[in-house]
């Protein structure tokens, strides 16, 4: 999420994730967006389109969205609600910053996503087992991992039965836990969503580097078996 910011921007991210990280761990993010000012450079991992990773599922899955619904995560800037919307689906898309959700109703005024602040860690009982397609980009590896087994307990519920989660996450090969964000997941961790009864279907894996460290991430298909 990072890794090819300006060193300033790069460094703020960081410093007020840190500082969050045990008082209020998700309060830097409206911090972030209202001091931006509009400005997406300095927003660390805005776009403005379609995430690359959740563009190679969509050619690769091909999926319908007529007649179907889907739910994206901490939606920053709402590209990625806006490209399933595109596909047909019936799209729900929240933010823990209002000024993220308020920047994506001024960039997409005629857009039929319903754009919405909320938290994660606290949603609506009405949105369990109703969506049939939920993804979550990068939105876990931003909260610390102390909070990850909350988290991915938070997720899980609002997928539908047969329905499908797109996760799109950094992924570490050991269980140490990074000192600052964003915190990888492990496969440890990730075993949790089948825990909560995801199978895993697919997956795709891309490498970058980043200095001296090679960042591994992945987008991960899985489906939430009918009972
Ligand atoms: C790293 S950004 C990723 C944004 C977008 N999904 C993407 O891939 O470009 C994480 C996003 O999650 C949002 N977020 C963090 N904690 C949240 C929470 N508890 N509930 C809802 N959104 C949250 C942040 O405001 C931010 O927009």
């Amino acid at each position: 999420m990072f890794e090819q910011l300006p060193e300033a921007i790069q460094q703020k991210v960081k410093t007020l994730a840190t500082e969050a990280q045990k008082l209020n761990p998700t309060g830097w993010f409206e911090v972030l967006y209202s001091e931006a000012h509009r400005d997406p450079t300095q927003i660390p991992w805005a776009r403005l389109t379609t995430h690359p990773y959740l563009q190679d599922w969509l050619n690769f899955s091909q999926p319908q969205g007529e007649g179907k619904n889907a739910l994206v995560i901490g939606c920053g800037l709402g590209d990625d609600a806006e490209a399933l919307s595109k596909l047909g689906f019936q799209v729900t898309a929240f933010d823990i910053s209002p000024t993220a959700i308020s920047w994506c109703h001024q960039r997409f005024p005629e857009s039929s996503v319903n754009y919405l602040v909320a938290d994660l860690l606290a949603l609506d009982a009405n949105w369990h087992h109703y969506f049939d397609l939920a993804i979550e980009s990068r939105t876990i590896q931003a909260l610390p991992v102390e909070m990850r087994q909350r988290v991915i307990n938070c997720i899980a519920p609002v997928v539908a039965e047969g329905g499908t989660l797109l996760a799109i996450t950094r992924i570490r090969d050991t269980d140490v836990i990074p000192d600052a964000p964003p915190w990888p997941l492990s496969e440890k961790e990730l075993a949790q969503f089948i825990d909560l009864g995801f199978q895993e279907v697919h997956r795709n894996f891309f490498w970058s580097e980043a200095g001296q460290n090679t960042i591994k991430q992945a987008w991960i298909e899985y489906c939430l078996h009918q009972q």
